[in-house]
């Protein structure tokens, strides 16, 4: 029986930053009653057609799932367990603004079965999260830390950082502090611009510029270096934990396991009767609960992830992880070959340039392969 990760998604802000891509909306009074009905219907739905299996994480993610009462956090968190079998193991995540309005719930969270929160920090200079948009200061976000250290058993926030004019001694500062807390798990993004944010109009107009590439890859390698002196390796391109403190849902993603995906925008992948489906629900929340309310799912499009597309999404995955792809696994999970669908030539020469390199049983990007990613997938993956 395939392990089981579960994505439950938020779909509402408070406000839209003005980085961010993600599926959030605002709006002046969210339907939560009506949602958290459609997301149980949609639990109900994924629990039916996969049938038994061993869940082992679940990931509340958004938006803001920090606006839902904690009362309905606690109602699909119950849904799950009893949907699926679970042990003491099992992780659960909640996505949480550091603002007091989600602080106060935090308790109630804690009671509800997360146990573990993901704190977004974004920075801990407060002129920098002005420019970000962000409704909390350094040091009430810092103080949100505080707090879910204290009532959750795992605690990680998120930075971002290769902001416009962000030196590299101004970041080793700010990162320093951050690792200083001394928590098992840092998620550390560089900034990137996403079509359709006002980022991407005011980058657009050359109302900022952002760090050249140089300084980019600068701040990575600092990154990694600080990030180690405090304890915590790089598992992943943004992530950064202690050994045994990674996300153990987002591995599930990255090792290409199974995953459901429930909600406004979710996307998903699950074997059902040997057959890899991708799974992708209606992005607007008010649609997607009217779907889900005359027939029983939000379902955008159901395909069959085919053999070859399967291997380049693991992959575009797997090279993200320092510990690279377990060959056989791949093997046994894909139904097919490494070398199927990659280039024999590039990988000949990333491996002479030291951007991959391969052990007995593993594919691994090094550091370096892992901070051109982008391009060296580009170029490998056939
Ligand atoms: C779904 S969001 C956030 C959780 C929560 N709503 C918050 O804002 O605190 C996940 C994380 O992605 C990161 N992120 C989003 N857009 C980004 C961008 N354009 N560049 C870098 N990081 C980004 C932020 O660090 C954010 O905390
Ligand atoms: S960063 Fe978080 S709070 Fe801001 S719009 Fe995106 S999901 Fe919402």
């Amino acid at each position: 029986m395939q392990p089981l990760a579960l994505y439950i998604h938020w779909p509402f802000c408070l406000s839209k930053c003005p980085y961010c891509d993600f599926n959030s909306h605002v709006r002046d009074t969210i339907p939560e009653a009506r949602i958290v009905a459609a997301l149980r219907a949609e639990l109900a739905f994924e629990a039916a057609r996969l049938g038994p299996r061993h869940l082992a994480s679940i990931f509340f993610g958004g938006g803001t799932p920090s606006l839902m009462a904690p009362e309905s956090v606690a109602a699909l968190i119950a849904d799950a367990q009893s949907s699926f079998t679970s042990d003491d193991s099992l992780e659960i995540t909640l996505e949480a603004n550091p603002t007091s309005i989600e602080t106060a719930k935090f308790r109630a969270y804690r009671a509800a079965g997360v146990n573990r929160i993901s704190i977004g920090v974004q920075s801990l200079d407060d002129t920098a999260l002005e420019f970000l948009g962000r409704a909390h200061s350094a040091a009430q976000a810092m103080a949100a830390v505080e707090i879910g250290r204290a009532i959750f058993p795992r605690t990680s926030f998120d930075l971002i950082y290769a902001r416009p004019g962000q030196t590299l001694a101004a970041w080793r500062a700010e990162l320093g502090k951050a690792l200083a807390v001394g928590l098992d798990h840092l998620s550390l993004y560089q900034l990137t611009i996403e079509p359709g944010t006002r980022f991407a109009t005011l980058h657009g107009r050359a109302a900022f510029t952002l760090p050249d590439d140089d300084t980019a890859a600068a701040l990575y390698d600092t990154t990694a270096t600080i990030a180690a002196h405090y304890g915590l390796a790089a598992y992943e391109i943004s992530n950064y934990a202690r050994p045994g403190q990674e996300s153990r849902h987002n591995l599930a993603y990255w090792r290409y396991q199974d995953y459901a995906g429930i909600g406004p925008g979710a996307h998903g992948r699950i074997t059902l009767s040997g057959r890899l489906l991708a799974t992708r629900r209606h992005r607007v929340p008010e649609d997607w609960a009217t779907r889900v309310e005359t027939i029983g799912n939000g379902s955008v499009a159901e395909i069959e992830v085919t053999p070859d597309e399967r291997a380049r999404e693991a992959l575009l995955m797997g090279l993200r992880l320092a510990e690279g792809i377990d060959v056989k696994a791949f093997a046994a999970r894909i139904g097919h070959r490494l070398a199927t669908v990659i280039d024999p030539a590039i990988l000949d020469q990333a491996l002479l340039a030291g951007y991959l390199e391969t052990t007995s049983t593993h594919l691994i990007a090094t550091a370096e392969g892992r901070k051109r990613l982008d391009s060296l997938l580009a170029a490998l993956v056939i």
